[in-house]
């Protein structure tokens, strides 16, 4: 076919800008089998197939076809794939982000009529894996059900497990499964070092939590050397802690925490949750820590405030920490978080910046891992909306402080590092700067002015 350019296009074709688009669109028209499936293989169908947490599935033209109106307004105003980090900082690994070109191709089948294609494009349909996803050698288990109510708010659950590991392991990676997946919201397995004085009175096997149990789980979660091992979200996966040769320290003796999040489904029913994880078959060269990060327990949110600020603060206590993971956490109220480093320089460096979804709780693996030196400050910014422009607002009357509910707040940045194998984890950081304010009673919590002040 001879191709015109597009000046005597426009005047020869009848109806003008439209007449262009058809007749790009009939010279190489965008067909579900050989442009738009690829890209909901490679991006979509995590999520978007039977079983998993999206609504509908895009497995087929019979499944997607319907949505294809759809799927042009989400991708193009990037509300799919969810992915919340601001794109002016920092580069991430597990970045979701669509490619301009696979979101132009996603609209212009929508705008074309949405057509299937020849069947001989079409590529292979996905292997999605079933089961586990890393191949365990050892696997931990709840030692007995946790039995839900039919209804109702369900405090989170703290879980003892008596391990009785014989000896010090490296682990590679972990995944936690649930053994319900309709309730469980989330979770996390924690390992407990031995001399850890966390949970201490608690009876292995008994469910505890922290509103009317604080007695018998005891307040030292974040210290002690107390490290999580493996989380459950849905959609998550498999977490490796292979970066620069790391890999996750279980000392012998150690015992598990698992830290439950249940929702009701309605009817009761129970749950055993498990932990798996791989052993590294040589010697590690790093050593991987989760930590909860720098946490605003003395935040204080005025009622009807639409962006209220809390600032949060740890020093680094040791040399040779790398930063490789950051995971926000707040609550309804939540709007967005940054996480920054003050170096010992004084020059100051954001490594994230995020919205706050509270459905999505997202992680972000950083590209390279983010040196930071001995007595680097390591600052989370985040900020709350309670005023009644927040759809998610449970009470806007509310003054709301840190505490475990949803409709109480928390304001912490979960973050993975990596540390030098001679180095003992609880040195890591020390508290300092907004983080040691008490709670100033009615106005708001510390904020990036206090930070300020006090330099
Ligand atoms: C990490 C999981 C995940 C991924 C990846 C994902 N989705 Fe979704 N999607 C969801 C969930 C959950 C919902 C329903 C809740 C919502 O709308 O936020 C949804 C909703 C949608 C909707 C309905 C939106 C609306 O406004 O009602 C469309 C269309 C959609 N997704 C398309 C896509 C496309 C296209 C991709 C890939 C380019 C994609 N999604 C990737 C989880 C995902």
């Amino acid at each position: 076919m001879k191709v015109l350019p597009l000046s005597l296009l426009k005047t020869s074709l009848v109806g003008g800008v439209m007449g262009v688009a058809a007749f790009a669109a009939s010279k190489t028209p965008v067909t579900f089998n050989k442009d738009v499936l690829p890209v909901l293989q490679k991006n979509c169908q995590e999520c978007h197939r039977p079983g998993e947490i999206a609504p509908m599935s895009l497995l087929t033209y019979t499944d997607a076809r319907p949505w294809a109106k759809a799927i042009k307004a989400a991708v193009a105003s990037k509300k799919m794939p969810p992915w919340f980090a601001d794109p002016k900082y920092g580069h991430f690994a597990n970045d979701k982000r669509l490619s301009e070109t696979d979101i132009n191709t996603l609209v212009a089948w929508a705008d074309n009529g949405a057509v299937e294609g020849d069947a001989k494009d079409r590529p292979a349909p996905v292997k999605f894996p079933e089961g586990w996803q890393i191949k365990p050698d050892v696997i931990v288990e709840m030692p007995k059900a946790f039995d839900l109510p039919a209804k109702g708010t369900i405090n989170y659950k703290f879980i003892l497990v008596k391990a009785n590991f014989k000896e010090d392991m490296w682990v590679e990676a972990a995944e936690m499964r649930p053994g319900n997946a309709k309730v469980v919201h989330h979770g996390k397995v924690w390992v407990r070092p031995p001399g850890s004085h966390w949970m201490e009175k608690a009876v292995p096997g008994e469910a505890y939590e922290q509103e009317t149990q604080r007695d018998v789980i005891g307040r030292n979660m974040g210290a002690d050397g107390n490290d999580i091992l493996g989380k459950f979200n849905p959609g998550l996966g498999a977490q490796e802690f292979t970066v620069e040769g790391a890999a996750k320290f279980v000392p012998k003796g150690s015992d598990l925490v698992f830290e439950m999040h249940y929702t009701a489904e309605g009817k009761p029913t129970s749950d055993i949750s498990k932990l798996g994880f791989t052993l590294a078959k040589n010697p590690p060269k790093r050593r991987y820590f989760f930590a909860t990060g720098p946490s605003a327990g003395n935040l204080v949110i005025a009622p009807g405030d639409g962006n209220a600020e809390a600032v949060s603060e740890l020093t680094v206590g040791l040399d040779n920490v790398k930063l490789v993971y950051a995971q926000p956490h707040m609550h309804l109220r939540g709007k967005d978080m940054d996480i920054r480093a003050i170096y010992p320089n004084g020059e100051t460096e954001v490594f994230m910046r995020s919205k706050w979804d509270f459905n999505w709780q997202q992680g972000f693996d950083f590209e390279k891992p983010i040196p930071l030196p001995k007595g680097t400050r390591l600052i989370v910014v985040s900020h709350f909306d309670n005023s009644p422009n927040n759809p998610n607002n449970p009470d806007t009357k509310a003054e709301v402080r840190w505490g475990y509910q949803n409709w109480e707040e928390m304001s912490n940045c979960f973050i993975g590092l990596t540390m030098d194998m001679k180095d003992d984890a609880d040195k890591m950081f020390i508290r300092s700067g907004p983080s040691l304010l008490k709670p100033v009673g009615g106005v708001s919590g510390p904020t990036l002015m206090t930070l300020q002040a006090k330099k």
